[in-house]
């Protein structure tokens, strides 16, 4: 159901379970508690925007019959550059398979071929560091099909209140207790500007990941990584926050903000080549274009500073019109809008912040510190993905953790208490009359990332990028405390925090391994281990 915050006179609300996000993650845990439990599903913008709904490659799952489970951790393991929780990998491949089958009865209509004997069954493609074909995909636009649907689902779900453009500031810790407990969150209506209560007995960041911190990104605008400074504000551990994925391949072009070129491109047959036409990564793994994320972005970066290229290009056009047009439609169109033909043409790429590897600590629940805190999909740290997530894996995730979690909080004996929140306090803040420092921090903190803190580190460009963090932290903190707030403070506030989450990582981590490349560090530590920062220490 969609609510409409005139027909509700209550200013404090109360739910069993508080959903914060409407992407996969948040979707899916919703439906699959709302035969029993009454659900508010929450989205600081429309229901259908988030990383989710952009997801082109696919979902990893073992369908095939000649791929294994083991196949797929030792795949996930190296790719993740050992540091993957073998157990967390085994678990999400072991029912992967199971979600697939979910989807499909929830008639997401993933596309489909003929074996040899002329029977149909999922056609599965191929991206970087998969020893097989493993990816279910519906064409080029998995993440909007399966959006859409379960969009449609919750909709029209009695149990499942949806409320669109209401942007959470911060979780509510019950402070009488001996042991802390969550009990909802302040949340922002941004269309009626007022901040309500929600109350519930037990809540769930599925708030996405943080990619926004940096300069150009293949994330929509919400990946501002609220989910993981709200969490710290509350005192749960974040972990592996130094582990940033750069996709490989966003389209070159002024207009179209790092736009994704699928890896899946790659993984049928697309060559990545110089101005001059000469293949490269031959020179940097001999699995060339289809070399985990980590190597193919760090080549790419490697080839354009020391030539002085814009770009490099991707070709796929040895394919032909038809096999372009049939795998690639959505990417073909949008290339064609902005005048390239991939089905004729190479198209000129460049890398971009895409992925948060790191993000709240959880268990195999999606349990977080703080009882009555779940934390699902990108914006935890489940162990699954170690220092560099393998491709379509993330969806996979989202699934088996929303599943995961909904038992649990079944399963939970947190119990509703009638517990006495204050409302919001606004009597001490003023209106902003200087709106334009929000703008300036919000794009200092972004190139800032981009240029200390990207693709090749150094101790200097980090100590660099941690200096000026600290004097935005201190602007920010002011600025939040004296006016009043809205949604782009509220996110400036988490972004800043994320930064400096990030740099610290980065900063402790004195090896180079997946995506943290420190020319002062080149080698591997031998027993790495994931970096854990505690609020409380
Ligand atoms: P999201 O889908 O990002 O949703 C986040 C939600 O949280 C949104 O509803 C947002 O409004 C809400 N939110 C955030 N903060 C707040 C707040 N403070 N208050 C209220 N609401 C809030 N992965 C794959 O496995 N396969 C792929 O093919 C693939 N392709 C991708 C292509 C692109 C272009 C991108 C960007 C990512 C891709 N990924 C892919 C990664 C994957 O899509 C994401 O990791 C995954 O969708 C994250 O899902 P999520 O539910 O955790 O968060
Ligand atoms: C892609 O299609 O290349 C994105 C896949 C992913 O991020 O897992």
């Amino acid at each position: 159901m969609c609510i409409n915050y005139e027909s509700i006179c209550m200013s404090q609300l109360n739910y069993d379970v508080l959903i914060i996000g409407s992407g996969v993650a948040g979707l899916s845990l919703a439906l699959r508690l709302a035969d029993t439990h009454k659900v508010a599903l929450l989205s600081k913008v429309s229901i259908t925007e988030g990383s989710s709904r952009y997801a082109q490659g696919g979902v990893a799952a073992v369908i095939d019959k000649d791929d294994s489970i083991k196949l797929h951790v030792s795949d996930t393991f190296d790719a993740g550059a050992q540091m993957c929780d073998k157990d967390v990998v085994a678990m999400v491949a072991k029912k992967s398979g199971g979600c697939i089958e979910w989807l499909q009865k929830l008639d997401v209509q993933f596309t489909k071929d003929l074996d040899r004997h002329g029977n149909e069954r999922l056609h599965l493609t191929q991206e970087g560091g998969h020893s097989q074909r493993r990816i279910a995909h519906v064409d080029d636009a998995t993440g909007k099909e399966i959006i859409y649907k379960l969009v449609d689902l919750a909709k029209n779900h009695e149990n499942i209140d949806i409320y669109e453009h209401h942007i959470v500031v911060d979780l509510i810790k019950s402070k009488s207790d001996k042991k802390a407990t969550c009990r909802g969150a302040y949340v922002l209506d941004k269309k009626s500007d007022n901040i309500r209560v929600f109350k519930a007995t037990n809540t769930v960041l599925a708030t996405g990941g943080a990619s926004k911190v940096y300069l150009y990104t293949s994330n929509p605008d919400c990946s501002t990584g609220d989910g993981i400074a709200m969490a710290w504000r509350a005192g749960c551990r974040i972990a592996n926050m130094e582990f940033n994925q750069f996709h490989p391949t966003c389209l070159y072009h002024p207009k179209a903000k790092s736009f994704l070129i699928s890896e899946a491109v790659r993984g049928e047959g697309g060559k990545l080549v110089l101005p001059n036409g000469e293949p490269f990564m031959h020179k940097y793994d001999e699995r060339e274009e289809l070399a985990p994320r980590d190597i193919v972005a760090r080549a790419i970066d490697n080839e354009m500073k020391t030539r002085g290229l814009e770009s490099v290009y991707l070709d796929i056009s040895h394919k032909g019109e038809n096999f372009v047009k049939e795998h690639f439609p959505t990417i073909y169109k949008k290339c064609l809008k902005f005048g390239f033909d991939l089905s004729k043409e190479r198209i000129p790429v460049v890398p971009a912040a895409h992925y948060t590897c790191g993000g709240v600590v959880t268990n195999e629940t999606g349990a977080t510190d703080l009882p009555g805190l779940y934390a699902v999909g990108e914006v935890a740290y489940t162990g699954m993905h170690g220092a560099n997530r393998l491709a379509s894996n993330s969806l996979m995730e989202c699934l088996v953790f929303a599943k995961a979690a909904a038992k649990a909080i079944k399963d939970s004996e947190l119990e509703h208490v009638e517990y006495e929140i204050p409302e919001w306090d606004e009597s001490q803040v003023t209106d902003s009359d200087e709106a334009v420092v929000v703008l300036h921090n919000w794009d200092e903190i972004r190139r800032s990332m981009w240029d200390y803190v990207g693709i090749v580190r150094t101790d200097k460009r980090l100590e660099r990028a941690a200096s000026r963090i600290a004097l935005l932290q201190n602007e920010i903190h002011e600025y939040y405390w004296n006016f009043k707030v809205n949604s782009d403070l509220i996110e400036l506030r988490n972004l800043v925090l994320v930064a400096e989450l990030i740099v610290s990582s980065a900063m402790s981590r004195r090896e180079s391994r997946g995506l943290h490349y420190s020319l002062d560090y080149p080698d591997k530590m031998i027993r790495p281990l994931p970096t854990v920062l505690d609020p409380k220490k």
